[in-house]
């Protein structure tokens, strides 16, 4: 699901300052208001309107009359840029338009990006600040930059430059978007992740939602660099990895939590085998034995379809040590609660929830829905036995993602799943709407795991952790 567009502060100016930032560079400090922030803004709006002026039109249509388009797309798009430049340049003189240098070679630039990339959205892609793309129709484009969503000045032409746009990446990927089939996901070359929805289902016009593929490598000692986590929390969640506890990292939407999966699983011992499931491939493992595994759609004769529960069944035969699965959704929970109880320690996942005690129900309902002859005291049974530890993450009002809570599953009570916590983030009162003021606690409890962590030598580092 995209992050609402209602959360979003509404401000035109993408380089507003936003006070605490996820990758730790120091924040403007300024207030967004000043002038030559204003007057740039002005400028850049001005330049992405231009794609819905006279001037553009022009100089698009005399560029589609002069020049051969399938030839063009044959060559670098610097070879092309010359063509274009000179169609642009003629017409210009030809129908005296008044148009600086500066926007000549916006809409130069602009027709680029049609013929070579996504349009109006291409320069977000190589923009290292910006991690989501969303585009709602033709006159929206937002961005998430520092964990915040802001709109940008960005337009596309109409919803049909929108769909065309869309249509190209589904096609890269060999898949196709249209009206009979109106939503897809797909992939850039770059690895970003792209869902599309087309209109009649999306109301207000084509939906492109993108989640860039992250080329940073935010490491446990970066977050905890960054205050995403405590430094205590970063031993605890190395030893986790060490003792090979089957951890569950919950979260909602865009909150992190690929991310600290990534980080977590850059601990694993280099000599285990990993098997990797997910529907499209976000992680990446360093470790050499790692086999990488994607769910597939059905085709369009309705066949073909691999789901990630016939993929954790699978790797079951594969003699994994660990099998990491991106995101549990649906039926295959029961599946990896299996795994995890039948020796394949070690095994991660995430899943969406707001608190820990939710992802446990998430889990529940997910392994009811598949086998729903299943007693619900027995998944409770399995589920506490197979999951060891459940960290949730948050990204909070600052666009600061953290950590709140770390969470150990201790066993069962009657019929109710003991927990325990070992962390938590505590939020100060007073802060104000776009603050957060806080800190992470130990609750200083002794770990349900220390016994596994004493098998594998790793007690005393746990207590030091614990107690700092
Ligand atoms: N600790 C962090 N520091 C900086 N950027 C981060 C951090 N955690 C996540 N991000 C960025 O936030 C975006 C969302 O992160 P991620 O994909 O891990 O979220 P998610 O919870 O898995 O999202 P989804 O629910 O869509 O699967 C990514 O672009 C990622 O690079
Ligand atoms: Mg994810």
């Amino acid at each position: 699901m995209p992050p609402k567009a209602a959360h979003a502060a509404p401000s035109a100016d993408t380089h507003a300052a936003h006070a605490p930032r996820d990758d730790g560079e120091p924040a403007h400090a300024s207030a967004p208001s000043r002038p030559p922030a204003h007057a740039a803004h002005a400028a850049h709006a001005a330049r992405e309107t231009l794609i819905r002026s006279n001037k553009y039109d022009a100089i698009r249509t005399a560029v589609f009359a002069l020049m051969n388009m399938s030839a063009a797309l044959m060559k670098t798009r610097e070879e092309v840029r010359k063509g274009i430049a000179e169609v642009a340049a003629h017409t210009v003189e030809r129908n005296r338009l008044t148009i600086t240098a500066a926007e000549q070679a916006a809409i130069v630039d602009a027709l680029l990006n049609d013929m070579f990339g996504l349009g109006p959205i291409e320069p977000l892609l190589t923009d290292e600040t910006v991690t989501d793309i969303l585009v709602n129709g033709p006159d929206q484009v937002f961005v998430e930059r520092s964990g915040k969503l802001v709109l940008t000045p960005l337009k596309f032409r109409d919803n049909q430059h929108v769909t065309h746009v869309a249509q190209r990446i589904a096609a890269a990927v060999g898949r196709r978007v249209d009206e009979s089939s109106p939503m897809v996901d797909a992939r850039l070359a770059d690895g970003s992740r792209v869902n599309v929805v087309l209109p009649p289902i999306a109301l207000r016009g084509a939906s492109i939602s993108i989640r860039k593929f992250s080329k940073r490598n935010i490491t446990l000692a970066r977050m905890a660099q960054q205050g995403n986590i405590s430094p205590a929390m970063l031993q605890v969640f190395k030893i986790a990895c060490m003792c090979r506890l089957n951890v569950i990292i919950s979260g909602g939407t865009g909150s992190g939590k690929t991310t600290l999966l990534n980080a977590l699983s850059q601990h694993i011992d280099e000599h285990e085998r990993i098997v990797t499931i997910e529907d499209a491939a976000e992680l990446q493992l360093q470790q050499p034995h790692v086999v990488s595994l994607e769910t597939r759609p059905e085709n369009s004769e309705g066949l073909g379809a691999v789901s990630q529960r016939d993929l954790v069944r699978n790797a079951l035969r594969m003699r994994p040590d660990r099998i990491i699965l991106g995101e549990t959704r649906g039926a295959e929970a029961f599946d990896v609660l299996q795994a995890m109880n039948t020796g394949h320690d070690g095994s991660m996942t995430t899943i969406h929830a707001n608190t820990p005690r939710d992802a446990i129900s998430r889990l529940e309902s997910m392994v009811m829905m598949a086998n729903g002859n299943l007693p619900l005291l027995s998944i409770r049974r399995q589920i506490a036995s197979a999951v060891h530890m459940i960290v949730q993450v948050e990204r909070m009002r600052d666009g600061m993602r953290r950590v709140t809570r770390v969470t150990e599953l201790v066993g069962m009570e009657g019929d109710v799943v003991i927990t325990q916590d070992l962390f938590s983030f505590r939020q100060n009162a007073g802060a104000s709407r776009d603050d957060v003021k806080g800190g992470f606690e130990t609750t200083s409890v002794r770990p349900g795991f220390a016994p596994r962590a004493a098998y594998y030598g790793q007690e005393a580092a746990l207590a030091e952790a614990i107690k700092s």
